[in-house]
């Protein structure tokens, strides 16, 4: 399955395992990269120094090309950067900011950017920064998500109109079915959050594990668009959210109800009440929790299958 973006990064199947805070490790991203994908590491629930130590990790469990997400927001950014450069990173997903601000600085390292987008308008801003490739990312994903509630099946071929730059699908993107329907709308790869939460080796809470494969369709909801957009399950932290919206609150109240460490809570120590619980509408399609390697195979399995058999 050779193409632009298999090249690009030097893997086998154009899948990669998007960076995902207190999810993606180097357990999980090291699992994808074995197994021909390009597993990502989460930087953005990372210290730095724990950051090196999952890179390090990570280069020991596998041979294969991985990367690092780092979302741009990221308080201690500046070290975050020189450790991926004194690591050696090849590659680095960029979220969550201006692609100007780091792409020319990793670029002179040799080091391959992507970075993701929400919108056509952003997609144009991180080519001209001179990115090797962009991340089109719809509303439907897990975590935080572009404010316009663009969807993925209308932003790629959009996008796809507009940029030279090999494009990377993301958001509820499960199965090789899904996957073959991006890659018929323009996609040249795609990227999956949601799937590789739930796989053994994720560093999810088995509580949260749990709780994606018991989600169905409708269980999951765009929020706190005016903080940064987040998907969220629909539990009793989401419905105190909702709660407080109907009181038409302030910037600051609705700060003050997140507080801290509401995702680690969630998420990490698997606290489903209390906890931000971020995962993609594609959950309703996760009916089980498997290691990363069966996941994939069985995604590539059924890509070929149907593309092959015209099953659609
Ligand atoms: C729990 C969780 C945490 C995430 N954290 C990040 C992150 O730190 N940085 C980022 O760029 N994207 C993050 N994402 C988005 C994923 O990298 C990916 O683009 C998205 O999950 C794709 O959509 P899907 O969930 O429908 O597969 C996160 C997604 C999830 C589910």
């Amino acid at each position: 399955m050779q193409n632009r973006i298999t090249k690009l990064f030097n893997i086998q199947y154009p899948i990669v395992q998007g960076g995902m805070i207190w999810v993606s490790g180097w357990k999980l991203a090291s699992a994808v990269s074995n197994a021909g994908g390009l597993g990502l590491i989460g930087a953005g629930s990372m210290y730095p120094e724990v950051l090196r130590e999952h890179i390090q990790k990570c280069k020991k469990a596998t041979d294969k090309p991985f990367g690092v997400n780092v979302p741009m927001l990221y308080p201690d950014i500046e070290k975050i950067m020189d450790i991926i450069v004194e690591e050696g990173v090849k590659i680095v997903f960029t979220s969550a900011g201006n692609p100007k601000t780091w792409t020319s600085f990793l670029k002179e390292k040799g080091i391959t950017v992507v970075h993701v987008v929400s919108s056509v308008r952003f997609a144009l801003k991180a080519e001209a920064a001179g990115v090797d490739a962009v991340v089109c990312e719809g509303f439907e994903a897990g975590g935080h998500n572009g404010r316009e509630e663009t969807t993925t099946f209308t932003l790629i071929p959009m996008v796809k109109e507009q940029v030279k730059i090999p494009v990377i699908a993301a958001g509820g993107i499960g199965s090789g079915r899904g996957m073959l329907a991006a890659m018929v709308l323009g996609a040249d790869g795609v990227q999956i959050g949601s799937r590789f939460a739930a796989t053994v080796e994720s560093s999810a809470h088995d509580n949260f594990k749990k709780t994606i494969v018991e989600v169905k369709d409708g269980g999951t909801q765009l929020t706190l668009k005016e903080l940064a957009p987040v998907r969220l399950v629909k539990n009793k932290f989401f419905q105190e959210v909702q709660e407080l919206y109907q009181q038409n609150p302030t910037i600051e109240q609705l700060k003050e109800l997140l507080g801290r460490a509401r995702a680690k809570r969630g998420m990490f120590e698997g606290n489903l009440d209390d906890g931000e619980l971020e995962i993609g509408q594609v959950a309703g399609l996760i009916h089980e929790i498997k290691p990363a390697k069966e996941v994939l195979e069985a995604i590539v399995e059924e890509y070929q299958q149907v593309k092959k058999e015209q099953l659609f």
